[in-house]
């Protein structure tokens, strides 16, 4: 029997993967789906002193991808301090409550949230800038006024976010989750030549795999800088993706755009995925895998030779993508296995990474 239950911060979750702020914890009742789906805890929508007038249309999809203009709730506080947390309260499961922005409406916002109940506090930084000095503030002000735990969110487009993560660990945070949307981007509706989202400009923030590289390089590089756990975010789209970020040395995950995509049942959906990956691997806990990766990254050998990967033939199907992929030419199918000509095969590793059944290796 594997065991995917977590604990960060004295919160106990059944599972490492939880909801992202965003339109899939808009309210109480969407977060108790959240729960339903088979969430290990909760994080609601960012609230803040005043609702959000959020720009319409406020999401277009790229491929596989989200570009928002979102901002963070348009309900009231009130509404949500003396409705919507009781309401996913009621789950029994971890309530991480995103609050925003500054450090002066921090002190405001925070003590009311904590009052209603919630186990800890998540610090959306996303409407601060590029302003470091702002989200220390803002991190300290939290501390100052509340005693549940404080993580504090960051984003991919901090220009050092190794170092903003140790600075936020000095200011006292129990934990960072990183990365939220990177942008702005723009998408334009070559139909009527005008921007598809309704911001200013037509801006939005990029979020689903298109940024999975980026948070997971973010993710890795934070656990290597500081002593509190990380909870990584960023084009999560199946259980796979999970163990990626954890033998980064996430502790845990969160996740919008997938469960945008694919609906409440995602969370339950990758947590059996990851409980067959650890069986398969002989994995018992998250610990034996957690940062695994982390002591490859430094001493990563750096080669400029080719080494062809490998071919399983009793695993490969003859789909013949490795072939189609390979810009240089050196993978063939032959009677319905695929065969690397050693000489021509530059090393690429893109027929590795495109095999849909992993029967081509390195
Ligand atoms: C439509 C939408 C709304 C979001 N709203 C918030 C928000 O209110 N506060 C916040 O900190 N992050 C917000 N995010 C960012 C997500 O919480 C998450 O960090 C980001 O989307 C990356 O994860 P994903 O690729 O799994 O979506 C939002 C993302 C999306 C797509």
């Amino acid at each position: 029997m594997v065991d995917l239950s977590v604990e960060i911060c004295g919160l106990k979750f059944r599972n490492p993967i939880l909801p992202a702020a965003g339109p899939t914890v808009r309210d109480g009742d969407a977060l108790m789906k959240v729960a339903e789906g088979g969430a290990g805890g909760l994080v609601a929508k960012t609230v803040s002193v005043s609702p959000a007038h959020v720009p319409r249309p406020s999401m277009v999809k790229v491929k596989d991808s989200i570009l928002n203009a979102e901002l963070w709730s348009d309900l009231p506080l009130e509404q949500w301090l003396r409705y919507e947390y009781a309401k996913a309260k009621k789950t029994r499961l971890p309530l991480i409550a995103s609050v925003g922005y500054k450090a002066d409406e921090i002190r405001v916002v925070a003590p009311k949230v904590k009052a209603a109940g919630v186990d800890a506090l998540e610090l959306s930084t996303r409407h601060l800038g590029k302003d470091p000095a702002l989200v220390i503030e803002a991190t300290k002000a939290a501390k100052e006024v509340v005693d549940i735990p404080v993580f504090v969110k960051l984003g991919p487009d901090a220009f050092d976010v190794t170092q903003l993560a140790r600075e936020v660990e000095g200011a006292g945070a129990d934990g960072i989750v990183a990365i939220n949307t990177l942008g702005p981007g723009l998408v334009i509706d070559i139909e009527n030549t005008m921007p598809m989202l309704g911001s200013v400009s037509g801006y939005g923030w990029l979020s689903g795999p298109a940024i999975k590289p980026l948070a997971v390089r973010c993710v890795a590089d934070i656990c290597r800088a500081v002593k509190i756990p990380v909870i990584g975010t960023g084009g999560i789209s199946n259980g796979r993706d999970v163990v990626e970020f954890i033998m980064a040395g996430a502790s845990a995950v969160q996740l919008s755009t997938a469960a945008i995509v694919r609906g409440y049942k995602i969370y339950g959906l990758m947590a059996d995925e990851i409980a067959k990956f650890m069986r398969v691997k002989g994995y018992n806990s998250i610990a034996d895998f957690k940062g695994i990766a982390l002591r490859h990254l430094p001493e990563q050998p750096f080669r400029t030779t080719a080494k062809p990967p490998e071919v399983i033939a009793s695993r490969c199907t003859g789909c013949g993508l490795c072939e189609q992929y390979c810009v240089y030419g050196a993978v063939k199918v032959v009677r319905k296995i695929a065969k690397i000509d050693p000489v021509r095969c530059y090393g690429c590793g893109m027929c590795v990474s495109v095999c849909p059944v992993r029967a081509v290796r390195f």
